[in-house]
């Protein structure tokens, strides 16, 4: 029997995943993440794939002024999972393609925890001095659905001398409880440590308001050791003793910028996977890594397809195939260890030519 012909058996349904490659290196990426999964379902993987291809991003916005169809989030709403490369180009404002489609994702879906390892890989040598693989593993919670990224605000007098623009962070209790929960939840599966990002010394309402609710939380779990780290000290401990952190939790704007820090550290941005997780299964979360769409360095053949392959593999363990993820994951310490890599880590491997070595390099699936 066939692997698809055996699952079918089983009486397993195809996953359905949406796949938006989007812009600029996303649209390299992404197909190489497809290639991983299909390559780790027909070996023996527990879960078949069904894509839908959607092709949303800056070329729609040319052709039609906008960045998804208007039923764009109710065709998403029947996938089981968003699979997603990168948004973003240089002749499109930021907020107009962002907000067309990518944030929007985000809310509709209630994908508030952005979860974002930062791990240094065997392989590879992080701008650091002197950081073995490994000595970097942390886990950043990125707050994903208020706090700084919102919409609240205006601006009044226009082009005057007078003129004044407004932008209001929100922290909601809901959001920030939930946030915290999922914090320690993860701290408690790992070294029962957790960082909470703050910036209660200048930001005098949302931030101690944070605080607060990160402390109130906190009694619910005694088994994990909190501390509160300023951000700005934070970012530099990130380069100073990055050793020292295991779950960080942060707010939208806070861990946005530590997680590029991250991305720096762990040698190469286009390594760094990252996951908008609706924890309640309710909705489709949506995987999607790190990095941007590059426009610098796309359409080359050379960008680096293991942070959206890592990214895929989140994915596999967040549907429910932990063993699948960890094969990929192998799979990826293989390839590096053996000195594949695209430029961005020193290597002079392409897109695909990295994207081979892994699928040669995957483990036997055990059941
Ligand atoms: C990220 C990106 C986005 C964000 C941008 C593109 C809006 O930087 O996912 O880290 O800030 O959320
Ligand atoms: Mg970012």
């Amino acid at each position: 029997m066939t692997n698809t012909a055996e699952k079918e058996a089983q009486g397993l349904e195809p996953v359905r995943i949406a796949v938006i490659p989007g812009d600029g290196v996303g649209k390299e990426v992404v197909p190489e993440a497809v290639r991983v999964l299909d390559a780790v379902s027909s070996s023996g993987g527990a879960l078949e794939f069904v894509y839908t291809d959607l092709d949303w991003g800056c070329d729609l916005y040319r052709a039609t002024g906008r960045m998804m169809p208007e039923d764009g989030l109710d065709r998403l709403a029947h996938s089981d999972a968003i699979l997603l490369g990168a948004i973003g180009a240089p002749d499109i404002p930021d907020h107009l393609s962002l907000w067309g489609l990518l944030i929007p994702i985000r809310r509709h879906f209630q994908q508030y925890i952005n979860l974002r390892p930062i791990r240094l890989l065997p392989g590879v040598v992080s701008p650091l001095r002197d950081r073995e693989a490994g000595s970097i593993d942390m886990m950043v919670v990125r707050e994903n659905s208020e706090g700084e990224y919102s919409v609240i605000g205006g601006r009044i007098h226009e082009g005057t001398p007078s003129e004044v623009a407004l932008q209001v962070d929100y922290f909601s209790r809901i959001g920030t409880e939930r946030v915290m929960r999922y914090a320690f939840d993860l701290a408690r599966g790992r070294s029962r440590r957790l960082t909470v990002c703050t910036k209660s010394n200048g930001i005098v309402h949302t931030m101690p308001f944070w605080d607060q609710v990160a402390r109130e939380i906190s009694t619910e779990y005694p088994d994990v050791e909190v501390e509160f780290a300023l951000v700005d000290a934070l970012a530099a401990r990130f380069i100073t003793h990055p050793d020292t952190l295991d779950v960080v939790v942060g707010s939208n704007l806070h861990a946005d910028i530590l997680t590029d820090i991250g991305g720096a550290i762990m040698g190469s941005i286009g390594l760094a996977p990252a996951a908008n997780l609706n924890p309640e299964r309710a909705l489709p979360s949506m995987f999607e890594p790190v990095h941007g769409s590059a426009p610098d360095i796309a359409g080359k053949q050379i960008a680096n397809p293991i942070g959206e392959i890592w990214t895929a593999a989140m994915m596999l363990d967040f549907l429910g195939s932990r063993a699948d993820a960890r094969r990929v994951v192998d799979a990826i310490e293989v390839t590096l260890r053996s000195g594949v890599g695209t430029p961005d880590i020193g290597g002079s491997d392409s897109t695909s030519y990295v994207t081979d070595a892994i699928i040669d390099n995957l483990p036997e699936a055990t059941d």
